[in-house]
Order: C-alpha cells, then sequence, then structure tokens
C-alpha cells in the first residue's frame, strides 16, 4: 500500500492572510499544498498564479503542488516551475492531442508532471500519457469552486487509473482525487486507488486543522 498523502486546497484559506494559512497547514500535519491555480477562462473563477507560488516557496518547505486550470498552460509551466512549483498537473481538456508534449515541457524543468481529468473526460483520453505521469489528478467535481458534491463515477475511474498504470509499469505513480472529498467517503476512494486525497472545505472548515487531516488520512 502507499503511503497516504494529504493536500489541503488553498482555495478554502482566507486569501487576505494566505501565509498564515500555509504556516497553519505545515503545523497541523498536512503533506502538500495543493494551489489552484484558476484563470477565468477554462473554469468559472478567478484565483492567483506564478507570485504566489514563488512567495509561498520562500515560506514552506512543504511540497507545492500547482494545479493549473488555464488555457494554453504550455505558455506558463516553465514559469509555475522556476517559482518553487514540486508538481504541475495540467488538464487534458486544455491540452488536448498535445498532452504528452506538456508533460514533456514540464518533466523538462525538472519538476514532476501530472495529468488531469474533469468528471466528463474518459480515463481512455490519457491512457497513452499514464506511463510518463508522476501523478493522474481525477477531478471528482468539475473545476471552479470548493464545497461541491464528490461525483460518485469517480471511484470508477480511479480504479482504471490505477489498473493501467499497473499494466504500463508506472506503479509509482500516485493517483490524486479533487473535489468534495470529505470523512464520509474517504474511504472508499482509497479503496479505489487514490493514494493523494485533496480537501478544501474540509479541511478550511474545521475548527482544528489537523483534525480532519489526521482523520482523512487514517
Ligand atoms: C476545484 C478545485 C479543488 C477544490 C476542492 O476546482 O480544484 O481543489 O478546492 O475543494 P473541496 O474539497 O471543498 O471540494
Ligand atoms: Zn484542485
Amino acid at each position: 500500500m502507499k503511503k497516504i498523502k494529504i493536500a489541503p486546497s488553498i482555495l478554502s484559506a482566507d486569501f487576505s492572510k494566505m501565509g498564515e494559512e500555509v504556516l497553519s497547514l505545515e503545523k497541523c500535519g498536512a503533506d502538500i499544498v495543493h494551489c489552484d491555480v484558476m484563470d477565468g477562462v477554462f473554469v468559472n473563477n478567478i484565483t492567483f498564479g506564478i507570485k504566489m507560488i514563488e512567495d509561498l516557496r520562500k515560506l514552506t518547505s512543504l511540497p507545492l503542488d500547482c494545479h493549473l486550470m488555464i488555457v494554453h498552460p504550455e505558455k506558463y509551466v516553465e514559469r509555475f516551475a522556476k517559482a518553487g512549483a514540486d508538481i504541475i498537473t495540467v488538464h487534458y481538456e486544455t491540452c488536448q492531442e498535445n498532452l504528452k508534449e506538456v508533460l514533456k515541457l514540464i518533466k523538462s524543468t525538472g519538476v514532476k508532471c501530472g495529468a488531469v481529468i474533469n468528471p466528463d473526460t474518459p480515463v481512455e483520453k490519457i491512457a497513452d500519457a499514464i506511463p510518463m505521469c508522476d501523478m493522474v489528478l481525477v477531478m471528482s467535481v468539475f473545476p471552479g469552486f470548493g464545497g461541491q458534491k464528490f461525483i460518485p463515477h469517480s471511484l470508477e475511474k480511479l480504479r482504471e487509473v490505477k489498473r493501467i498504470a499497473k499494466e504500463c509499469g508506472n506503479i509509482d505513480m500516485d493517483i490524486q482525487i479533487d473535489g468534495g472529498v470529505d470523512l464520509s467517503n474517504v474511504q472508499e476512494i482509497k479503496d479505489a486507488g487514490a493514494n493523494v486525497i485533496v480537501a478544501g472545505s474540509a479541511v478550511f472548515n474545521a475548527k482544528d486543522r489537523a483534525e480532519p487531516i489526521k482523520a482523512l488520512r487514517a
């Protein structure tokens, strides 16, 4: 069994005190900081960009996981890498047939790479990219906002990703789930093969953030 890692999403943080928020995640035992970058074009919301990653890099030693929900990610991956991202994930929907090229570009910067699929994109679309991925992210809500309900069909997709990763020998690959994860569904998510658990509202709505982080991991 792979180690379970908890990646709180700072989309649910108070943006007016982002530094303190990230330090609190560190103190509360988070494994990874999940950074939702949104451009208002690919998704119907706008968050933050390269400068946020650069500034957070100086503050924390936790891995920065940059989930790029932006069109033309290939234009920006090198700058996110230089800013201090540890892993950059890009959506199949924004890269289409260029997905493998974009993943290669990310790799060439020395940063880990991952492919993301929306709830209505079948796993087969990224099947040929899975051998080169350090991580695959299965979106379990439509991206854009925190606090949405988990889409159960995502469990089937996790199992399929795991099967393909095994078949092609990429057994070290991480499998990430993002959207609507809480204590009520985390066990079946792990059983389906996810080992990197993103949680926004489940962590940030808690009084003591250490509690959901520990409980989601357990
Ligand atoms: C959605 C983002 C998620 C989101 C998860 O577009 O990619 O990372 O913040 O938030 P919760 O856990 O509240 O669904
Ligand atoms: Zn995300």
